[in-house]
């Protein structure tokens, strides 16, 4: 049986009318560029979140970069942020002149740790960027606290988190910006590229959608100098199509990984993610943690599943960052854990029998090979 790590050609059977109505509209109209698909997604999106405002961008990597420097981080800051996380979290940091620190992050959830964050703080520090790894909210009372304390903002790496909560708020309207990716594997996934910036202040997503946009305030007239990274028609339409299903969606995944959990309970070599007390996962990835991972990998394929590794190496030790003067060790808890964890098939269209054969496969390879 073949199982795909993700299947987004079983989600389109499901709403290929609407996605092709939404295409025909723009094309009809010829707003491929921001225009009228853009503004209503940007209104929609806000308002799914419960956000005051949000801007759309052209990708997630744009949206994290756009909302540090709407909030002035720039040449001589230092942004505090994980090594266990995708490339652009820290490529945004760099992009805007800044220094990236990393911090270490926590054994169970794999997200950035606050004590350490706080030991981390020093006189050039403007910011904290915490990612909500696969989906699993970071631990944000704590950091917006040592925020407070320190008068750092917080930018929301909430890329894979599109529904996550914490004490029922959802992530990205926590800090002061909130990022999002709509890659199209994500929680929310466009037909390209696309992501989008929440925040409390509509002046935040004001300037996010001005930088994003060459700086204008009007078509000739640039206020500032910004860059072309908007949002475009198309994806826009084609999100507006998939939002009123977001929330099956997310409650789909959460039933599946349940199942999982199930599943998979009772296998000794194995860990489970678990949510932590007053969290919700969106549950964009299901990562379990063994020692022998890179041979149940290989036992997964040969049976024709595809799992994957979110990520095979942290960032510190990652070449492009090799200037920084990281070194094997620094941050031993994202390391150790680079080495053991395996995501599993998950998405909302995943079957029964599929996940019953993910779960059997891996317990075959525990029996085996412990
Ligand atoms: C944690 C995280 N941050 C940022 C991004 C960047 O988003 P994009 O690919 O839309 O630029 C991604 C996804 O790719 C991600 O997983």
């Amino acid at each position: 049986m073949r199982v795909p790590l993700v299947d987004l050609k079983a989600q389109y059977e499901t709403l290929a009318a609407e996605v092709q109505a939404a295409i025909a509209r723009v094309i009809e109209t010829a707003a491929f560029i921001r225009g009228p698909e853009v503004e209503a997604f940007e209104r929609e999106f806000a308002a799914w979140c419960g956000a005051p405002a949000c801007a759309g961008t052209a990708s997630g990597t744009d949206a994290l970069y756009l909302a540090l420097r709407a909030l002035g981080i720039g040449r001589g800051d230092a942004v505090l942020t994980t090594p266990h996380t995708f490339i652009a979290t820290a490529e945004a940091i760099s992009l805007c002149g800044a220094a990236i620190r990393f911090v270490d992050t926590l054994p169970e959830s794999m997200n950035i740790d606050p004590d350490q964050v706080r030991d981390a703080v020093d006189s050039r520090t403007r910011a904290i960027l915490p990612v909500h790894l696969n989906g699993h909210p970071a631990k944000m009372e704590d950091l917006l606290s040592i925020a407070r304390k320190h008068n750092l903002a917080v930018v929301e790496d909430a890329a894979q988190a599109h529904g996550a909560r914490v004490n029922g708020k959802p992530v990205g309207t926590l800090g002061d910006a909130g990022c999002f990716s709509f890659f199209p594997g994500k929680n929310l996934g466009a037909y390209g590229d696309a992501g989008a910036v929440i925040s409390g202040d509509p002046a935040i997503a004001h300037k996010v959608r001005m930088l994003s946009n060459h700086g204008r305030s009007d078509k000739y007239l640039h206020e500032i100098e910004g860059l072309n990274a908007r949002m475009d028609g198309l994806q826009a339409a084609i999100l507006r199509a998939k939002l009123p299903y977001l929330n099956g969606w997310i409650e789909a995944r959460r039933a599946k990984a349940r199942v999982y959990q199930e599943l998979l309970s009772g296998i000794e070599a194995l860990e489970l993610p678990a949510e932590e007390p007053g969290c919700e996962s969106a549950w964009h990835l299901y990562v379990i943690r063994l020692d022998r991972r890179d041979e149940c990998l290989a036992f997964l394929r040969e049976r024709g599943i595809e799992a994957g590794i979110h990520y095979p190496a942290p960032l510190h030790l990652q070449p492009a960052y090799s200037r920084l003067g990281y070194r094997k060790g620094d941050f031993p808890v994202s390391e150790a854990n680079a080495l053991r964890i395996l995501s599993l098939p998950l998405y909302p269209e995943i079957r029964e029998e599929q996940q019953a054969f993910v779960a059997e496969s891996i317990r075959e390879f525990a029996e085996k090979f412990g």
